[in-house]
This record gives C-alpha cells, sequence and structure tokens, in this order.
C-alpha cells in the first residue's frame, strides 16, 4: 500500500510544524509549497525535517517546492497560506488579503489534486474554509476548517491546569466560528467522565471560558505573531482521523446546510472524521442560551461571508 500523500501549503510557522508532526506521527510523505518568492526555503525546511528522521525515527519523503506539479494527487491539502495576525489584529483584519491569496491557492488545488480532501487553516478561517470550497467545487464533506481542535484544545489545557490533572482526561467541546464570537460549552465538557460544571464554580468555569475565546489573541500578544504549535497539532490530529480512517468524533468547520439550520455556511460544529472526510455532522440538543450564542456566532460567520463576497 503506498504511504499517503500529503501537501501543506504555506511553508511558515504553521505549515512547517505541521509537515514536522505529521512526519513524526507517519501519516505520509509531505509536499510543503510555497510562492517562488519563499525561494529555497521549503526545500531547506523540508530537507532540515527530513534530516531528523533517521534520529526520531520515522519513515517519510518531505519535499519543498514552490511547483503544484510537485503536489499532484495528494490525499490530503492543508491550506495555511496567507498572513499571520500581528498584536491588534483580529483574524477579520486578515480577509481581504488572504481571501485573493485563498483564491489563487484553491484553483492549484482543484487542477492538481482533485480528489483530495482539504484543510484549511488561514484566517478568517470560517469564511477562507467557504471560499477554498467555492473555488475548488469539490463535494463539501472533503473541504473543512481546522478551528475547532484547536480551540477545544486551548480550553482543555486551562481545565487541567485548573484542576492539576492529565489534559488526556478532558474531553470538551466548543462549536461556532473561529472568532471572539466561539461558544465553549461546558455542558457538553467532563473530566474523566464527571461534568466539569460539578468541579470547577460556575464564576471560575466562566473565567475559563473567556481565556479559551481569546486563547489565540493571548499567543499573539505574547509571540507579535499567531501560534502554530498548537495550529499545527490540530492539523495532524485531523489528517490522523482522515488517512487512518479512525472516525475520530471532533470539533471542525464544517458546511452547514440543514444542520443547526445554518444555511449554507461553515461553522464548528462536532464532526465523524474518516476517510471520505466529514462523515457526518452531529447535531446536539442545545439549551436556550447556549443556542441563542450559537445563532450569534452563526451570524458573524455570515457577516463575514458577505463581506468576502463584496471584495472578491
Ligand atoms: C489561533 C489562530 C491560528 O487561534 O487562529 O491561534
Amino acid at each position: 500500500m503506498r504511504r499517503a500523500k500529503i501537501t501543506i501549503v504555506g511553508a511558515g510557522n504553521v505549515g512547517a510544524t505541521a509537515a514536522h508532526w505529521c512526519a513524526g506521527a507517519e501519516l505520509g510523505d509531505i509536499v510543503l509549497v510555497d510562492i517562488p518568492a519563499a525561494g529555497d526555503m521549503p526545500a531547506g525546511k523540508a530537507l532540515d525535517l527530513m534530516e531528523s528522521s533517521p534520529i526520531m525515527g520515522f519513515d517519510a519523503q518531505i519535499t519543498g517546492t514552490s511547483d503544484y506539479a510537485d503536489t499532484k494527487d495528494s490525499d490530503i491539502v492543508v491550506i495555511t497560506a496567507g498572513s499571520p495576525r500581528k498584536p491588534g489584529m483580529s483574524r477579520d483584519d486578515l480577509l481581504a488579503t488572504n481571501a485573493k491569496i485563498m483564491g489563487i491557492v484553491s484553483e492549484e488545488v482543484k487542477n492538481t489534486s482533485p480528489n483530495a480532501i482539504v484543510i484549511v487553516v488561514s484566517n478568517p478561517l470560517d469564511a477562507m474554509v467557504q471560499r477554498c470550497l467555492e473555488v475548488t467545487g469539490f463535494e463539501p464533506q472533503r473541504v473543512m476548517g481546522q478551528a475547532g481542535v484547536l480551540d477545544t484544545a486551548r480550553f482543555r489545557t486551562f481545565i487541567a491546569m485548573e484542576l492539576g490533572v492529565s489534559v488526556e482526561d478532558v474531553s470538551a467541546l466548543l462549536m461556532g466560528g473561529h472568532g471572539d464570537t466561539m461558544v465553549p460549552l461546558p455542558n457538553y465538557t467532563s473530566v474523566g467522565g464527571i461534568p466539569v460544571t460539578k468541579l470547577i464554580k460556575k464564576d471560575r468555569l466562566e473565567e475559563i471560558t473567556q481565556r479559551a475565546r481569546y486563547g489565540g489573541k493571548e499567543i499573539v500578544d505574547l509571540l507579535k505573531t499567531s501560534a502554530y504549535y498548537a495550529p499545527a497539532a490540530a492539523v495532524a490530529q485531523m489528517c490522523e482521523a482522515i488517512i487512518r480512517d479512525k472516525k475520530r468524533v471532533l470539533p471542525a468547520a464544517a458546511y452547514c446546510e440543514t444542520e443547526y439550520g445554518v444555511g449554507g455556511y461553515y461553522v464548528g460544529v462536532p464532526v465523524v472524521l474518516g476517510a471520505c472526510g466529514v462523515e457526518r455532522i452531529i447535531e446536539l440538543d442545545l439549551s436556550e442560551s447556549e443556542n441563542a450564542d450559537f445563532q450569534n456566532s452563526i451570524n458573524a460567520v455570515k457577516e463575514l461571508v458577505s463581506v468576502m463576497k463584496s471584495l472578491t
């Protein structure tokens, strides 16, 4: 059986780190692509990473290129291309620049890897993944956005820190857009099977929820650019679910038509992720206040998409 072929578009911090995690987990061969102006940088990062393989003990071909011909017939394409956030910028401030880049990249992906499953990471995420769907014309189940795995990982980290327990035992859910309106769901969050609401007082849990909601900004303020270890690890987990057909239940930005009454937009929802991509969207009964927050988040996504459409 041949190894999976994973193309990662954008050899910057998120792209190169995703290559690192994916290679280390032996998920497949990896092609790192960047624009010609990046020169030999993608080839340099790819070779450097490959030279770590005898030490770390993984087998993978890793190449760097600016030529999409090298990405031909990829099984998965991860799109990280675009400008990252700088301090003081929201994800939405990247809309015009990154929508243009997403259009160009999606056209290339459509032509070179027509059967690929695409994971979009670029921001503002929910609008970028919609743009990718429109330009590629792929079935919606093959085009998704990475956000929920990252956002819940932040929520899980903060809960584990609060309780002094293993992160592995914290299972959490978060829905909505990948922006300030995202909706962490304490009622669907547990620690070793115990509802988190029984372990952390309401006010403190609200503070932790807020920290998770602004987790991306916290890193931008510290790093002066976007986060990359956790976003890239989230990408690797999604790639693994697809390549190994694990049917993982993870939150992802998925195209919701009738689901939750969204009407044809990408929002973060729990999905079953396997070899066919988003194989199922899980619909939950939300409480009145959870639903109000979710609708608010959906409206923010719709607004963002409508601004994008006026720009493109
Ligand atoms: C973040 C960026 C990747 O949340 O959106 O850190």
